[in-house]
């Protein structure tokens, strides 16, 4: 079963060729970023035009990598929403050219659902149940993931997503955008025990994150070590924020899986590309028994090839969109 799916939901236009939901014959990512990085976060509107120019030929360029024709294919996925509006049209308006004009069926995916599933094309035999943490740019999710499109959604962040406090932590030390990267990178050469930033556990029950209070916290030492004329060490800055990120999401990942009885935690999104999580992850996990799983880099950050892998499980749950489908800017998890 060949699926060819459409990502366009925020700067990359990208298109993928999957086989039966786990087996990228082609994953084709052209990232708009050098453009917006020019004004320190993507532009809608410039995202939405670029999308434009490149859809086409990234399309094709799938296929052509795939080594397969338009009539080959069994099925469209494209991502439906949450993201830009205008940048998500474009996408989903391929996707129904293609469904229509080859008379095969289309499926709208949830992108944070994709980023779930980016995990099954890189771990062949994982199979939920689990626990799931998603860390991208716009949304913290932790959820039980009890089926191939089911879930169950525990916690999730009030205020900023983890990895929008990365990149705008990183603005504050003269960081490139997306920070995210750059913070990672940094805090291996700083002192995490440097600069004691909150850990904002909310309250002791909760699985909810909250990262805005740590954002203020690194904006307010920043501002006072300059009143004060002394140094900013960024490496050190870097480092201790990147820690109290990553204790509160180790830390709820673990008793949730404790709670939930499983024994396989699964990260997703942007952030699970950070060497500090993963590695946090797995030191804690060969202690008490837990079984890690992410993405390699490249299916972390935002793919098609994760989006081919959703349409597929939600094509054989004999689930099926029809032409009236639409973008949804705010879509959910459920
Ligand atoms: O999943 P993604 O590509 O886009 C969204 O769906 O939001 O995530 C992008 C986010 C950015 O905030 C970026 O800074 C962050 O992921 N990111 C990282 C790393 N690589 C990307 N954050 C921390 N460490 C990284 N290595
Ligand atoms: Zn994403």
């Amino acid at each position: 079963m060949l699926t060819l799916a459409i990502e366009t939901s925020c700067d990359e236009t990208s298109c993928a060729v999957i086989k039966d939901g786990r087996e990228v014959l082609s994953n084709i990512i052209s990232s708009q970023i050098d453009i917006h990085r020019k004004f320190g976060g993507v532009v809608p509107e410039i995202a939405s035009r670029k999308h434009i120019e490149a859809i086409n030929n990234i399309i094709q360029e799938a296929l052509d990598k795939a080594d397969i024709t338009f009539n080959d294919l069994d099925l469209i996925g494209v991502t439906q929403g949450p993201g830009l509006v205008g940048a998500l049209l474009v996408g989903i308006s391929a996707a129904k050219a293609l469904a229509y004009g080859l008379d095969i069926p289309l499926i709208g995916v949830n992108h944070i659902e994709g980023h779930i599933c980016a995990n099954y094309i890189e771990h062949k035999d994982l199979k939920p149940p689990f626990t799931c943490l998603v860390v991208s740019g716009g949304h913290t999710y932790l959820l039980n993931v009890k089926g191939y499109t089911e879930y169950e959604l525990v916690g999730r962040t009030r205020d900023d997503a983890a990895g929008e406090a990365f990149d705008k932590v990183a603005r504050s030390i003269g960081l490139p955008y997306p920070g995210g990267p750059f913070i990672d990178k940094l805090s291996k050469e700083g002192d995490k025990d440097s600069i004691p930033f909150p850990r904002v556990y909310l309250d002791d029950n909760s699985y909810d994150f909250s990262f805005s209070g740590l954002k203020t916290a690194v904006l307010n030492y920043i501002n006072q070590t300059q009143q004060k004329g002394e140094e900013i060490v960024v490496e050190n800055v870097a480092a201790s924020f990147q820690q109290a990120v990553l204790d509160v999401l180790v830390d709820k990942s673990f008793r949730l899986a404790k709670e939930a009885g499983s024994d396989k935690i699964v990260i997703a999104g942007g952030v699970a590309a950070n060497q500090g999580l993963r590695e946090m992850l797995e030191d804690r996990g060969k202690k008490e028994n837990i079984n890690i799983y992410y993405p390699s880099r490249i299916l972390c950050t935002d793919n098609a090839a994760m989006i081919g892998s959703a349409a597929y499980y939600h094509y054989i749950n004999d689930e099926k969109s029809d032409l009236s489908l639409n973008v949804e800017p705010n879509l959910g998890l459920n």
